[in-house]
């Protein structure tokens, strides 16, 4: 991660300068850019007028060495597009393609004295959030091939407020790398034990992490999320975190009903007995991209010490087919009692739910609960990687997510339920079945989910479709995308503190 710095413009003498241009814009040109043109006696403004460079949003322009030995050795002027429309979106976008253009120097320097203490913050987000990258088993990579950039220093106004601005943006920039670094990791490194270790972390932000083993899951009676773990030689793992951002550390400041966010953690999906086909089943360590939006989650709010109290939640196991595993027609009995006939073992992310959701309600009589989890191939289908799909038994909650996702571009999709989804998991010898078939693959999945929820706000978010990219985007580099980190972050802080 790059340190970000804000600092009073002043002209490099190495290093990169970005000059971020709005379009049709009648304001001062600001001092930076003003420096630089006397630097190179006008070189900026001709290459302005040659290159025809409007300020169109994504429009682009470098100049090498333009002020000589004293100054900085590139400038990259970037279009931001119309001033009046940039968004603080906007500016993480602008700060995403930045990063690309500066990472081959070790310093860069960004003008955005015309941008407010909020953009400029949001710049210094998206650039870090684009810098991303898993490069942990790289043993042989050139020295010239790997990013430099170690220091941005972004000009403003006044940075005090923009370092104000920024504090929250970086604890939740480290919670996106961290559910990142989760979600990337190989499977042989990141087994259910392994994954909880990683939760203890977050203890140094005030976390009180609770860690159940493969013993007293026995006790408690979590047999769905059993059944899918027997065919494992890794021990499952249920890891419950508690942030009290609100009611102050042991509870002190009195009682609130915890928020609860619950999470998919399979740290490999082999299919089980019902197995999968081999081409690309190694995508399938992805698996516990829900946990790993859990666990980043947790890590941004309580780095950011939200005033509110949370609880995270991950079922964490290893989907093996072996002499051990359950087989399809198994009847397992779940931690609230009900029963499921097993159908097809790779229906295993509703099994492990069922028992995390059933637990955390019964146990801490959360005000809401949302799961996330990359549940279900047919949601790539209906929707593919453009949207999460989501499942609500409560308008409300639903509206304030899907605001949540069109102001941090993590986008999510209302999906239907009903009676006639729901008919669809009845089993002739247990309560329900843990397939419905192809039809509304996604809706049956969710629908077996809804009967472990006891009356109160629940949305589900299915994100097999959104929790990996196949290519680079703005402020996401592919692979691990951290999806569900910045969205449930926005939904906690524009209704739940304070
Ligand atoms: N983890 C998978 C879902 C998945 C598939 C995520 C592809 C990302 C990409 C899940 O456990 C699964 O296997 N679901 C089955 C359900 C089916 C057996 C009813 C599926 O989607 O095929
Ligand atoms: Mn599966
Ligand atoms: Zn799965």
């Amino acid at each position: 991660m790059p340190d970000i710095a804000f600092v009073k413009p002043a002209l490099p003498r190495s290093g990169a300068l970005v000059l971020p241009v709005a379009e049709e814009t009648e304001a001062a040109p600001g001092s930076l850019r003003a420096a630089l043109e006397e630097a190179s006696g006008g070189a900026l403004s001709r290459a302005l007028v040659a290159a025809k460079f409007t300020g169109r949003k994504g429009q682009s322009l470098t100049l090498w060495a333009p002020a000589g030995p004293q100054g900085p050795s590139k400038v990259v002027v970037l279009g931001l597009g119309k001033a009046a429309d940039l968004t603080e979106s906007g500016a993480e976008n602008a700060g995403g393609a930045i990063c690309p253009m500066v990472s081959a120097e070790r310093e860069a320097v960004v003008a955005a004295e015309a941008m407010t203490p909020g953009q400029a913050a949001a710049l210094g987000l998206g650039l870090t959030l684009r810098s991303y990258r898993f490069d942990r088993y790289r043993t042989t990579e050139k020295e010239e091939d790997k990013p430099k950039l170690e220091r941005v220093a972004i000009a403003v106004a006044d940075p005090a407020a923009a370092k104000a601005a920024w504090v929250p943006r970086a604890a939740l920039a480290e919670g996106v790398f961290l559910s990142r670094d989760l979600v990337s990791e190989p499977p042989n490194v990141l087994y259910p034990e392994e994954m909880a270790e990683r939760c203890k972390a977050l203890e140094k932000y005030g976390v009180e992490v609770e860690i159940l083993g493969l013993k007293e899951m026995k006790k408690l009676g979590f047999g769905a999320l059993l059944g899918v773990a027997q065919g494992s030689a890794r021990e499952p793992r249920m890891v419950l975190m508690h942030w009290r951002g609100a009611s102050g550390p042991k509870g002190k400041k009195g009682a609130t009903k915890p928020l609860a966010f619950i999470g998919k953690g399979v740290t490999f999906d082999t299919g089980g007995i019902s197995i999968k086909p081999a081409g690309g089943m190694e995508d399938m360590k992805f698996d516990m991209a829900g946990a790993g939006a859990v666990i980043g989650l947790m890590a941004a709010l309580a780095g950011r010490k939200a005033k509110v109290d949370v609880i995270g939640a991950v079922g964490l196991v290893e989907n093996m087919p072996s002499g051990t595993a359950q087989r399809p027609g198994d009847v397992v009995k779940t931690y609230s009692g009900l029963t499921v006939e097993v159908i097809n073992t790779d229906a295993e992310g509703r099994l492990v739910l069922a028992d995390v959701i059933g637990y955390v309600q019964e146990k801490y009589d959360p005000r809401f609960m949302v799961d996330l989890a990359t549940l279900t191939g047919a949601i790539i289908i209906a929707l593919g990687h453009e949207h999460a799909g989501m499942f609500a038994n409560d308008d409300q909650l639903a509206e304030q997510i899907a605001a949540a996702g069109k102001a941090t571009g993590e986008a999510c999709w209302r999906m239907p339920l009903g009676d006639a989804y729901d008919k669809q998991i009845k089993s002739d010898i247990a309560d329900m079945k843990n397939v419905g078939g192809r039809p509304g693959g996604s809706i049956t999945a969710a629908h077996f989910i809804q009967r472990f929820v006891k009356d109160r706000p629940w949305v589900h978010l299915d994100i097999a479709g959104t929790a990996w990219a196949t290519k680079d985007h703005p402020i996401v580099p592919k692979g691990a995308t951290g999806f569900g980190v910045r969205l449930l972050d926005r939904l906690v802080a524009d209704n739940y503190e304070g």
